[in-house]
């Protein structure tokens, strides 16, 4: 859905952002960029909705060149969290998950109405709507930031580093209700971080990117943690790969068992309704 052809960033001063990125990102999945600081993360997503003008190769969306798209017609489609939430400070919690349907001329108690449905998906309080972001903790603001980008239901979101700026538990909590949001709306995301574990938990495929914006490698959790493509990878990954590829296998198994449970479970409840139906 989104792909990346021979893809370098130099911005003027001749710095090499991103060189000679190839990437195919999969429709509907999380992909994670990850990396030091600085290795074009953030300039590769900003590429995908032309904030950032590539300088040689072709960024593509659903096979069209986005050179070739209107940038604001581009960015309907791509809904962008940015760190630290980025709200708007001076207008209510609804009026900036709004801002989009607002952008696009949408009657205005149709879009608070979305706005409302939306906070209620990321699991933000109806009472918090008319609050202004200050008036709200780090991780409520991330609900809002993740909440705008939702509205007018792009089918691609950009995601830059959106959980950075809270504490180690919140920021779990979050990941969690993200995973699960995602499941049901299937967006194609595009989520940066520098952070390995959240890497590892949350991407369907990771992409290592080193300092001077090359790819490092590209592939799932397991086979990224089982086999590093080289030495940066592996010190990326640092010493406690054993530790952390342990801990993603039992996440797997207490998935797949859940899973096994719940489809055991839909056959209970079908016998279930058998004889409920015959008795009466
Ligand atoms: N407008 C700009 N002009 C010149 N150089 C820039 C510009 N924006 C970014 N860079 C440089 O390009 C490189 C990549 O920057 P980028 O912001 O993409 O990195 P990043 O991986 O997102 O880093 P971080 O993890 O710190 O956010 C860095 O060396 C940075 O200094
Ligand atoms: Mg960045």
């Amino acid at each position: 859905m989104i792909t990346f052809d021979g893809v370098t960033k130099r911005y003027p001063d001749g710095t090499v952002a991103v060189d000679g990125l190839d990437l195919e990102i999969q429709a509907g999945r999380i992909t994670v960029l990850v990396g030091p600081s600085g290795c074009g993360k953030t300039t590769t997503l900003r590429m995908i909705n032309r904030m950032v003008d590539a300088t040689d190769g072709t960024v593509a969306v659903d096979g069209k060149d986005v050179r070739d798209v209107d940038p604001p017609a581009l960015r309907r489609g791509i809904g962008y969290v940015i760190q630290q939430a980025g709200l708007f400070p001076h207008r209510t919690i609804v009026d900036n998950i709004a801002t989009v349907p607002y952008l696009l001329g949408w009657d205005k108690k149709k879009a608070r109405a979305e706005a409302h449905a939306l906070m209620a998906r990321v699991g933000l309080d109806p009472g918090l709507a008319k609050r202004f972001p200050a008036q709200l903790s780090g991780g409520q603001q991330q609900r809002v930031g993740v909440a705008r980008a939702l509205a007018a239901d792009p089918p691609i979101m950009l995601m830059d580093e959106p959980f950075s700026a809270v504490d180690p538990i919140v920021r779990a909590g979050l990941q969690d209700e993200f995973l699960r949001l995602q499941d049901e709306v299937e967006k194609t995301i595009v989520f940066v971080t520098h952070d390995i574990d959240e890497a590892v938990k949350l991407g369907h495929r990771i992409a290592v990117f080193q300092v001077g914006g090359r790819l490092a490698q590209y592939t799932t959790p397991d086979e990224l943690l089982s086999a590093p493509a080289d030495d940066f990878v592996s010190d990326f990954l640092g010493g406690d790969r054993g530790i952390r590829r342990l801990r993603f296998s039992q996440e797997l198994d207490a998935e797949q068992a859940a899973e096994t449970s719940r489809s055991r479970g839909d056959a209970l409840g079908q016998d279930a309704a058998g004889p409920a139906v015959a008795d009466r």
